[in-house]
């Protein structure tokens, strides 16, 4: 297998890099959390004949999934398919993916204790699958538009490792954090190593741009955040700018406005927001010293289109053209109805360029 990039095409549209450096665009590119998902019928196929993480982990079948959104839809960036909870996996924990319920791990972590039951992975062996579907894809991509690669942060892994899967509250992994601070630092720290060198092989594989995932980061609250999240976070960044100071970062602290001025200070280089986040808000927290990314409420995404366009244009007109990456403000909805979709991702293609070519 080839892992050299120099043997991939040569990107056609880089609009989402340019947007990532803040440099400038003819339109703002755009691409949706969840883009590949059970909203698209041929999805729905495809998952009718293979459970989720047999997708996940067969190169093949998660380039073509990937691709199906590609194939549909005018996007700007391709991200790959897979989870963030394959690191909780390559940690040594079972996780199943369970239906219409969400993800399930039969033996969670109960105490400090339950730590020696973590291995330290051989990334490049556990999570080789992933490496491969990305390289697949990249050849399959021809340049058509980048590829994103990700990982899960280390607060919102650890929730889901403690926890055993979706809550409302998430009680029991945040009670970890006062009960048992050093564990939880000794638990961070060691999903971060796995993250750092995740990423930076994502990047080797073909990766072209990598978000981390911080879902759960709104549960915390400004102190819990700078000591269990942040310096995580930050580390993260940090190393994979070292090893890949050419790629951009994204980071998304769902749920956590407070924490913006605190990114705007690491090496990320694109702040992802909710939809619950105010853009000229952000770009006040943030100095505009970071490209964002954001944030349409998912839920506009049940509106006629004709009301997607204004949403959007509403959108658009307070991020401005220069550094914003136009996405939902969380993933697709399973309900979604993929022609409202191309109704979004349409309007900030020519809302976008309507706005450039007037400015
Ligand atoms: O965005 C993409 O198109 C790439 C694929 C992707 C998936 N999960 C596929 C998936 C990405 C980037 C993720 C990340 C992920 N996974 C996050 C962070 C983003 C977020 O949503 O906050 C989280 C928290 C998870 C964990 C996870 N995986 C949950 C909570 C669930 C269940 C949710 C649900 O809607 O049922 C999953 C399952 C999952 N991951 C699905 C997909 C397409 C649906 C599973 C199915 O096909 O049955």
């Amino acid at each position: 297998m080839s892992t050299s990039t120099e043997a991939f095409p040569a990107l056609t549209n880089d609009l989402l890099l340019r947007a990532a450096r803040q440099e400038p665009v003819e339109r703002t590119p755009v691409w949706m959390m969840r883009q590949a998902g059970r909203y698209l019928p041929e999805y729905r196929a495809l998952r009718a004949d293979h459970d989720f993480f047999t997708v996940v982990r067969t190169p093949e079948l998660a380039a073509e999934v990937t691709l199906q959104p590609i194939e549909r839809f005018p996007l700007d960036a391709a991200i790959i398919f897979s989870d963030i909870l394959v690191i909780p996996q390559a940690l040594g924990l079972d996780v199943q993916m369970v239906k219409g319920k969400g993800p399930h791990f039969p033996d969670p972590l109960s105490g400090p204790e339950d730590l020696e039951r973590l291995r330290t992975p051989d990334v490049s062996q556990e999570l080789a699958y992933v490496f491969e579907a990305l390289t697949l894809t990249r050849r399959r991509l021809e340049g058509r538009v980048p590829l994103i690669g990700f990982c899960g942060a280390p607060w919102t892994l650890m929730a889901y490792m403690i926890e055993g899967g979706g809550s409302k509250s998430f009680t029991t992994s945040r009670s970890w954090l006062y009960r048992h601070p050093e564990a939880s630092r000794r638990l961070l720290q060691a999903i971060t190593d796995v993250c750092v060198e995740y990423l930076i092989r994502q990047i080797d594989a073909g990766a072209q741009v990598v978000q981390v995932f911080d879902s759960w980061a709104g549960l915390l609250g400004p102190a819990t955040f700078e000591t269990f999240a942040l310096p995580y976070l930050r580390q993260i960044a940090e190393k994979v700018e070292r090893a890949h100071p050419d790629v951009p970062c994204i980071v998304f602290a769902k749920g956590a406005p407070y924490a913006l001025p605190a990114l705007a200070d690491t090496a990320y280089d694109v702040i992802s927001l909710d939809w619950t986040m105010d853009p000229r808000e952000a770009l006040r927290a943030t100095g505009g010293r970071k490209a964002l990314q954001g944030n349409l409420d998912p839920a506009a995404l049940y509106a006629p289109p004709d009301a997607i366009r204004q949403e959007v244009r509403r959108m658009l007109q307070a991020f401005g053209p220069r550094g914003h990456i136009g996405n939902l403000g969380h993933g697709m909805h399973p309900d979604h109805d993929p022609e409202h979709a191309r109704a979004f991702i349409e309007a900030v293609h020519e809302e976008s360029a309507a706005m450039v070519s007037q400015s």
